[in-house]
């Protein structure tokens, strides 16, 4: 199946006064993807999404949605999309329902298809018992799921999530995990930012590393771990007279020095197929091991690799 575009960021750049917000920002979304986009608070994430939701004008750069240039034919790309933002603009004194059926109508649905809208997704997000209470009511997961089903109400086919889970408990995250999931079998193409390293690691295909406005690296979260994050081996020789001559193969094998404490053997690698080597030279030199254990790199190692360092 060829791979269809869904939006393309060209050499997108946004001043504020004499800051860059976000500074000659290019990439690819695919349909039918999850694609984060990752970065401390004041990245530019945001402004980003600003840009691409035709919400804040770009300093310089192009941006197509569908094919569709934002700028010169921005009624058909902004049809395309539904944004959830960081901030809702939903009516406080009334209620889930209401809100719903008032979003349903500024979207252009009859009286009678806001109300079937409005109660399939009461329905879809778990909100039917409390669809009646005042929003003032509501705990902030209920808040942030009602804002994604009112960016839902014309059925988008691209949708923009600007820090979906920010604020929830571990449960209500999950929830709002599993809502974003079923999205994408439905076949819906998904731009999310995030700050924690986990969301992306768990929701993204693909994550472009914001920092300081600018795109330090774009990738899957299985590439960017294999990159720049390293992986951990730790093991025990069973017996003490071996160690240091485990430690020598080791070092030669898993090309890097490894840390010794007690029978216990630390040590960096890079590839899975170092470690196989490894454990093979061991057992050709008749060492045996008691414990072994191999920790993977987090998308936190890799964020910390390739930020620190790079700052202006
Ligand atoms: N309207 C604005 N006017 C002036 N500066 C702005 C404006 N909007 C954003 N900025 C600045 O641009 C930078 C990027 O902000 P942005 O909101 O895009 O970051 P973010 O990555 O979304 O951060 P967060 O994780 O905190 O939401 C920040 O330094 C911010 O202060
Ligand atoms: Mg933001």
């Amino acid at each position: 199946m060829q791979e269809k575009i869904a939006i393309k960021v060209n050499h997108l750049s946004k001043n504020f006064d004499e800051q860059k917000a976000v500074d000659d920002v290019s990439f690819t979304v695919k349909q039918g993807e999850v694609f984060g986009l990752l970065g401390p608070n004041g990245a530019g994430k945001t402004t980003i999404l600003r840009m691409i939701t035709t919400l804040l004008k770009p300093t310089s750069g192009t941006i197509t949605i569908f094919g569709h240039d934002i700028k010169k034919e921005s009624a058909l790309a902004r049809s395309t999309f539904g944004l959830t933002g960081q901030y809702a603009s939903v009516d406080e004194d009334i209620s889930a329902r209401e809100n719903l059926m008032i979003f349903s109508r500024l979207n252009g649905l009859s009286k009678k298809s806001s109300q079937t809208r409005t109660n399939e997704l009461l329905k879809e997000f778990s909100l039917e018992k409390s669809a009646n209470k005042s929003l003032s009511t509501f705990s902030g997961g209920m808040r942030r799921r009602l804002d994604l089903a009112i960016s839902l109400i014309t059925r988008p086919a691209l949708i923009f999530l600007d820090e979906p889970t920010t604020g929830l408990d571990p449960r209500t995250r999950n929830q709002m995990w599993d809502t974003i999931r079923k999205l994408v079998k439905q076949g819906s193409t998904i731009v999310l930012t995030t700050q924690y390293l986990d969301e992306a690691d768990s929701l993204a295909n693909r994550v472009a590393v914001i920092d300081h406005g600018k795109l330090i690296r774009i990738g899957t979260p299985a590439e960017l771990k294999n990159e720049t994050g390293e992986s951990t081996m730790t093991l025990k020789i069973s017996n003490q007279d071996d160690i240091n001559q485990a430690s020598q193969i080791l070092k030669i094998e898993l090309k890097s020095q490894p840390k010794i404490i007690d029978n216990t053997i630390v040590t960096k690698f890079k590839k899975t197929e170092q470690v196989t080597n490894g454990l093979s030279q061991l057992k050709n030199a008749k060492i045996n091991i008691s414990d072994l254990t191999v920790q993977e790199p987090s998308l936190d190692d890799v964020f910390m690799a390739l930020t620190v360092g790079k700052i202006n």
